[in-house]
């Protein structure tokens, strides 16, 4: 695949991505709640590839967060990089770990009566990686929680 790697304002990104979603979270009954997204961040991505990470994560968000209730998303600095988070309440018990999750055609225990193939969460991985970058889920009861690292440019 190509990798087209370039420094992309993760600010603008992201409130494309929400722009795009918002109809439908709002459809959903969740509120999105962005934390620390407006200030400039600049990341070393391919602007395409890091879309369709995101694009997986709300595809998600929009099929699994329990409605009714809240999602974050939150941007940080820190010295390795640059953080994004997407968090959100899961409305089926997961009962099983984040990096269970990221395995190919895993996924949670109250999700399988829902359609789906356990693909989404090991392809944002491997697209991040081929960014330098990492995505990590974490669980924690009924909290679901991506976490994504990437190179500050
Ligand atoms: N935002 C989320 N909130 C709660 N649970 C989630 C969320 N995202 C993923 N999950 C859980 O992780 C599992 C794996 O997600 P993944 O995207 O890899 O596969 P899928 O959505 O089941 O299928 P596919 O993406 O291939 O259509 C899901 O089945 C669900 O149980
Ligand atoms: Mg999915």
């Amino acid at each position: 695949m190509d990798v087209d790697l370039a420094e992309v304002e993760l600010s603008t990104l992201v409130g494309q991505v929400t722009g795009e979603y918002q109809d439908k979270l709002d459809e959903a009954g969740l509120t999105l709640v962005c934390k620390n997204t407006d200030g400039e961040l600049r990341v070393s991505a391919d602007s395409n590839l890091l879309w369709r990470v995101l694009d997986n994560l709300f595809v998600n968000v929009l099929k699994y967060a329990m409605p009714g209730t809240r999602v974050y998303v939150e941007a940080g600095e820190k010295e390795e990089g640059v953080t994004l988070s997407i968090s959100n309440i899961s409305k089926a018990e997961l009962g099983i770990s984040g990096d269970e999750l990221m395995e190919r055609f895993v996924r949670g225990d109250g999700s399988r009566n829902t359609e789906g193939s356990g693909l989404g969460l090991s392809i944002a991985g491997s697209l991040m990686e081929l960014m330098g970058g990492k995505v990590v889920i974490q669980v924690d009861g009924d909290m679901f929680k991506a976490v994504l690292r990437l190179k500050k440019s």
